[in-house]
């Protein structure tokens, strides 16, 4: 299995890595066999999983609950867990007794937080009792009210400004990597560039020294995604004609036929 020096190592050596978020056991057990770097459940499982409209829903006991789940389908594979919405924001004492459930009921390797320098208390808390953390700027889901929807963060010079600065305190605070989502591609190279922990990013270009896309996404579950994914297979279309084409033989009187009868 993965740890977190061998991340650090991959940015050394400008070797990139892969991340992918998921949710259950199967999807987890073929990202281990295929290879991919680490896992991150996300509390994006709050969307893809639950239908919700944002990933402010999800519970604690939701994301240990599939995180359980997601270590028994990648047993050797490095896991990350997002702290879900307000499961550290309330104080540095909750996330660091909430962070601690995750890793001692889950096995899983690491957490990650949304936010900068207002989190860095907390990281470093967390670093210091053993663990590892994965910031995450940008585009953070969690703030969608505050930021007024799901938009391109770092477009004005204020706002980079401000990037860039919580980059660093995250890095200062102990983060083992960051997450950029949805930036320019020229200030993740900036981001990325000042850092000696690597970045991961999603909509940030290929310069981050890492890629994490989100499962469903990546193999077009579902019938729009963002801009920033690539949809290397069209899954959900697959399923939709396997599952008609199921119900019109059964109909048909075509299966089960005696093949499938003991
Ligand atoms: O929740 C999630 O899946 C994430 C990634 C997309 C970075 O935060």
């Amino acid at each position: 299995m993965k740890s977190i020096l061998d991340f650090y190592r991959a940015k050394e050596k400008e070797e990139k890595f892969t991340f992918v978020s998921t949710y259950d056991y199967w999807s987890a057990k073929l990202c281990e066999e295929a290879g991919i770097d680490g896992i991150l459940v996300g509390d994006s499982l709050s969307m893809v999983v639950q239908g919700n409209d944002s990933t402010l829903p999800v519970s604690l006991e939701e994301m240990i609950y599939h995180s359980k789940a997601v270590r028994k389908g990648a047993p050797n594979t490095f896991i990350v867990v997002d702290m879900p919405f307000m499961s550290y924001h309330a104080s540095v004492e909750d996330g660091v007794k909430n962070a601690g459930r995750v890793l001692k009921e889950t096995g899983v390797n690491g957490v990650k937080i949304e936010g900068g320098k207002k989190v860095a208390q907390l990281v470093e808390r967390l670093v210091s009792i053993g663990i590892p953390v994965m910031g995450h700027i940008g585009l953070t889901p969690q703030f969608v009210n505050q930021l007024g929807g799901y938009k391109v963060q770092g477009r004005t010079e204020e706002s980079r400004e401000r990037l860039k600065q919580d980059a660093k305190a995250l890095e200062e605070a102990g983060c083992f990597s960051i997450v950029l989502e949805a930036v320019p591609a020229d200030l993740a190279k900036e981001i990325t560039d000042s850092l000696s922990i690597p970045t991961i990013g999603i909509g940030a270009g290929s310069v981050t020294d890492g890629q994490i896309l989100v499962f469903h996404d990546l193999i077009g579950v579902f019938e729009k995604t963002p801009k920033f994914v690539k949809r290397y297979i069209e899954v959900g279309k697959m399923i939709k004609e396997t599952l008609e084409k199921f119900s019109k033989e059964v109909k048909n009187g075509v299966f089960p036929s005696k093949e499938h009868e003991y």
